[in-house]
């Protein structure tokens, strides 16, 4: 069942996303290209554009990376960490029992993988349409404890405060929200003292560079200073989807602006194995330039 703690559910490509590759044409709906820009977007403009666009494009989203992710893995990225081998919430003994929030949770593939090792995960995400692809995982694959799923917004936990021991996130909601501060505040406020909250982003480099997989995405083409969020909008100039830049200094403010230690970052190196190209990553860029960026924040 999918919680709604703040009512039903009411949220195109960026410099550098994780969204499918191939959308369907929007002429084929009736509706024209919408025009990509950067321009500046609130927090409301950006959550209703990105809710509305996970919805109509997570059927899309799984068909072409659910085998990637797998049902019940734990990927942090394109690169293919995978939390088995990266132990980057901690040791797997540490997580049996573990009351963990996942945010921007997607289909919920990593609350599954924590599942099974024992703890206790609720899956939030802005997308009622990705959380139905958590409840149809659970159809094709029944698991022995499936994670709770909650449909909110990052910026507005719908938790008491010190509701969980963990909190964590692969690409999900930080990308996409206009105040990130707001969202670890929420975050830290969830979290009990001596939580961890490790959160997954396109690496902040890549917006200098066009999202291109071959070697067009290898010269830089705009300042890594400029912030303005990349947008697309319709021709009423209603945003219909949303990415918003940090620079790594930024990101780094943020967590510790929102009561956080920063203990590490990880930027994952191109494995050997992976020849799957993402959107604007692959190999050839991976071999070079990072392309994700893990945060691993503490509360004391
Ligand atoms: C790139 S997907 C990542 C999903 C999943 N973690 C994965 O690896 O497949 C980004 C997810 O963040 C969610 N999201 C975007 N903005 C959000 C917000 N403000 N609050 C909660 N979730 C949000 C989207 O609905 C989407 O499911």
């Amino acid at each position: 069942m999918i919680q709604h703690p703040q009512g039903p559910a009411q949220s195109a490509t960026p410099a550098a996303s994780l969204r499918p590759a191939e959308l369907a044409d929007p002429a084929e709906v009736g509706n024209p290209e919408p025009e990509a820009t950067r321009r500046d977007a609130g927090s409301t403009e950006s959550s209703q554009a990105n809710r509305h666009w996970w919805d109509r494009n997570a059927d899309e989203y799984q068909s072409e990376h659910g085998s990637f992710l797998g049902d019940d893995r734990f990927v942090w990225g394109p690169e293919g960490l995978d939390e088995t081998e990266a132990r980057l919430l901690g040791p797997a003994e540490s997580l049996k029992g573990m009351d963990v929030l996942e945010i921007g949770a997607g289909a919920a593939q990593c609350s599954r993988w924590l599942a099974a090792q024992g703890a206790h995960p609720v899956a939030l995400d802005l997308s009622h349409r990705q959380l139905q692809h958590a409840l149809r995982i659970e159809g094709e694959t029944p698991s022995d404890v499936a994670p709770s799923l909650v449909e909110a917004d990052a910026g507005a936990l719908p938790f008491r405060a010190d509701s969980f021991d963990l909190a964590c996130s692969a690409y999900g909601a930080v990308p996409f929200v206009a105040d990130p501060v707001q969202v670890f505040a929420e975050v830290h406020r969830v979290l009990r003292p001596g939580g961890r909250w490790v959160f997954s982003v396109t690496h902040p480099i890549r917006w200098a560079f066009p999202d291109e997989p071959g070697p067009e995405g290898l010269s830089i083409s705009a300042s890594y200073f400029d912030r303005t969020p990349y947008v697309e909008q319709d021709e009423q100039g209603r945003a219909v989807y949303v990415e918003h830049h940090r620079t790594i200094g930024d990101r780094v403010r943020d967590v510790v602006a929102s009561g956080f230690r920063l203990v590490d970052l990880v930027e994952p190196e191109w494995p050997a194995w992976n020849s799957q190209e993402w959107g604007g990553w692959s190999p050839l860029r991976g071999s070079l330039i990072p392309g994700t960026a893990i945060f691993v924040c503490e509360r004391d």
